[in-house]
């Protein structure tokens, strides 16, 4: 694989996912903060994690330089359109079925969408060989597996993922290297820690116990709450794959994290303090009286801990946002967006939580 380094000028990009989550949050980066002065395309599928109002705002102000395309990434007729119409010369990859609770009860979508919408994203981009400068994969640290007590993932660490979810992005990571081995197609993987902030669908941990906390739902605490994530603001992440994109060797893995591991469980009573301190008139007060431990997760992975010295040494990158700065921001997004929080909440997310959490 190639490995020079590369300050690459990236004109039209194609953002898998920019719907979701993180990807909605990239592209907002990408078109007021970054200095990118190139075009967006955002091609999502929506499914019930994707929420083109995320970037409302943006389309009406960057008409010119972004477009929405609803699309499968699995769909390669509509992929080769979209590489035909757009003339994209590089891909920043998000989409993916995200949640590990999901993938235990529902396997196919997982490797429906992170391996064959992967493998079809890596085919169209090997037609477009001549032009084509990058192919950039967002991955996870959960490739790694769990750790003990000690020690942290690096870039050398071997992979063992234990849900089907970690399996499958980590099959769609072989791939991308693969494509840069055998084909000399241009890539770079980042794998990243867990991610807050503000977007992110209400199903995973740190958005679902501000609003339990809120609204004085029970805060539902897997296990003993002693599992280890290691947190970064989702800017900062996204400030990691842009710095990747622009100036990481091609060929190369980047390990991205926030150097901030929690036990849930002092996560889930950080939040309960901070919405009792920013509402300090509610009769929910205090809110850790909200905490209920629950049934575990099968093949809850322990502990997960990132050592990101490579991207710090070589692309001096590091998280600008503590979790106390990103965690009171968040949960002022939170209080602040109800009208988006409402919607997404409605139709097939309501159907999850009845399966998932009964009538918690
Ligand atoms: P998300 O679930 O919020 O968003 C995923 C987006 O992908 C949605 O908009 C969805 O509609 C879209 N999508 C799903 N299937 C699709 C398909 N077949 N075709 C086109 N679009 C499709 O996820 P997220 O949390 O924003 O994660 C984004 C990426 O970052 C994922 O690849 C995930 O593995 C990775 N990641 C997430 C975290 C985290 O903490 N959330 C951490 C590290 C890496
Ligand atoms: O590490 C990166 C990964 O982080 C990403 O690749 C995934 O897409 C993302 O979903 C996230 O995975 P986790 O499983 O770590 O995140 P989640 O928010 O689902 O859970 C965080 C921790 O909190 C985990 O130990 C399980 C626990 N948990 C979660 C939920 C939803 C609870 O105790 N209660 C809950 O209700």
């Amino acid at each position: 694989m190639k490995t020079d380094i590369q300050t690459s000028p990236l004109r039209t990009i194609l953002v898998t996912g920019g719907c979701g989550f993180i990807g909605s949050n990239f592209i907002r980066y990408l078109l007021t903060e970054s200095g990118f002065s190139g075009c967006v395309v955002n091609v999502d599928k929506l499914t019930y994690a994707g929420n083109p109002e995320s970037l409302a705002d943006i389309q009406e102000r960057f008409q010119d330089r972004y477009r929405f395309i609803r699309a499968d990434i699995c769909d390669r007729d509509a992929v080769r359109d979209v590489f035909r119409r757009h003339g994209i010369s590089a891909v920043c990859h998000f989409a993916a079925e995200s949640h590990v609770d999901r993938s235990i009860v529902a396997p196919d979508a997982f490797i429906k969408t992170n391996v064959e919408g992967t493998f079809t994203l890596l085919e169209v981009a090997r037609e477009h060989a001549q032009s084509f400068e990058l192919f950039h994969h967002v991955s996870t640290d959960e490739v790694y597996g769990s750790l003990g007590p000690d020690g942290y993932f690096t870039e050398e660490t071997a992979y063992r993922p234990n849900s089907p979810y970690s399996a499958s992005k980590a099959a769609s990571d072989h791939l991308v290297r693969a494509y840069g081995e055998t084909y000399g197609l241009p890539v770079t993987i980042s794998n990243c820690s867990n991610n807050y902030g503000p977007y992110q669908f209400p199903e995973k941990l740190i958005p679902l116990m501000i609003l339990h906390a809120v609204e004085g739902k029970p805060l539902p605490v897997y296990g003993r709450g002693l599992n280890v994530r290691d947190w970064l603001y989702v800017t900062d992440h996204c400030r990691a794959v842009w710095e990747v994109m622009r100036r990481g060797r091609r060929g190369r893995v980047y390990n991205v994290g926030g150097r901030c591991e929690m036990a849930n469980i002092d996560t889930v009573n950080r939040i309960c303090d901070l919405v009792d301190e920013i509402l300090p008139d509610s009769p929910l007060r205090p809110r850790r009286q909200l905490i209920t431990f629950v049934k575990d997760r099968p093949g809850h992975d322990l502990r997960y801990a990132i050592d990101c010295s490579r991207i710090e040494k070589e692309l001096d990158w590091r998280p600008q946002e503590s979790f106390e700065s990103g965690i009171r921001k968040t949960i002022r997004w939170y209080l602040d967006h109800r009208e988006w929080i409402d919607r997404v909440r409605s139709g097939e997310y309501q159907a999850w939580v009845q399966q998932h959490y009964g009538q918690v």
